[in-house]
């Protein structure tokens, strides 16, 4: 199946770098957010992502500004009503992509695929919220979408063979190298294995075992990690790695080692999520 326009829905972190990735292939890209201010910084992220890309010679600045080209932004959902496919990238918050799934599969028709980046939650569940769940699946990309290679493509209960293999040619054609996720299960592979990992290294911290900045330096060196678990927390933003273990403790029969430490309830409460408000773990005002 050709796909010609794709729909985005959410223009934050991961909705801008999936646009631009599916622009870069030909696409015509709609991405939509709520407000405004967010499909304005949306477009700004992908316009200085690409710029880098001139600069560094990787790009030719006639391509850069048809990539740009491709690509719609808007606050109106019905703009999505004749994509091919639709990629949902709001909060990781269920009843939300509930919501939009419900939305997108009274606009969409029939034949258009919805898929979900969630990072951890049911698609089964998200399905169930349309009357199309063979056309459902999980498309998990990985920040920043335009450097990291790889897509977890989740079936849900119902999820049909040909759903999988358009989404997995899709994410191909974008360059990525794809895992097909068999059982709709939280958090799927990766983050089913990064989510203790993040915990641990918080409670290494609380327990006054060493500091962030060496919890880092360990992981880094002593595991061969390109990143440490704090940097990648304020990378991908602390609120994404709490509402993931929240939902794991929720899901995965309420196991003790699921429960978020209390450094990082107040690290939300705080409003220190990462990079994305300027200080997390690290301070990035500077
Ligand atoms: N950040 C990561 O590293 C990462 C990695 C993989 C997957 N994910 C998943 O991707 C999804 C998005 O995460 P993010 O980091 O981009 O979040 P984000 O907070 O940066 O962006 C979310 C965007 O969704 C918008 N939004 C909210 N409701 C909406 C609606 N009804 N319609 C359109 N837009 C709406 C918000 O205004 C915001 O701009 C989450 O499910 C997250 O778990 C995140």
């Amino acid at each position: 199946m050709e796909m010609k326009k794709i729909g985005v829905v959410g223009a934050g972190t991961m909705g801008n770098g999936i646009a631009q990735v599916a622009a870069q292939i030909g696409c015509d890209v709609v991405m939509r957010d709520i407000e405004d201010a967010y499909v304005e910084r949306g477009m700004k992220n992908i316009d200085r992502f690409l710029s880098k890309s001139v600069e560094k010679g990787k790009l030719e600045a006639a391509e850069k500004d048809a990539i740009l080209g491709r690509i719609t932004g808007t606050t109106d959902m019905s703009a999505l009503k004749d994509a091919d496919i639709v990629i949902e990238a709001v909060i990781e918050n269920l009843d939300l992509k509930k919501s939009v799934f419900k939305e997108l599969d009274e606009l969409c028709p029939p034949e258009t695929i919805l898929a979900s980046n969630t990072s951890s939650m049911s698609l089964t569940e998200i399905a169930a919220a349309t009357s199309r769940p063979d056309r459902v699946c999980g498309m998990h990309f990985f920040n920043p979408v335009p450097l990291m290679r790889l897509v977890e493509i989740i079936r849900g209960f119902a999820t049909s063979d040909e759903t999988v293999a358009i989404t997995s040619d899709l994410a191909k054609k974008m360059g990525k190298i794809t895992v097909e996720v068999k059982k709709d299960s939280p958090g799927f592979i990766v983050n089913r294995i990064m989510i203790p990992h993040m915990i641990e290294a918080i409670k290494i911290v609380e327990e006054g075992i060493a500091s962030i900045e060496d919890v880092d330096i360990a992981v880094k060196n002593g595991l061969n990690y390109p990143m440490g678990p704090f940097e990648l927390m304020d990378l991908t933003g602390i609120d994404i790695a709490y509402f993931v273990a929240e939902y794991f403790y929720k899901e995965l029969n309420k196991e003790s080692k699921w429960v978020s430490p209390n450094l990082l309830k107040t690290m939300i409460r705080a409003g220190k999520l990462g990079r994305k408000t300027g200080g997390g773990w690290y301070d990035y005002s500077k």
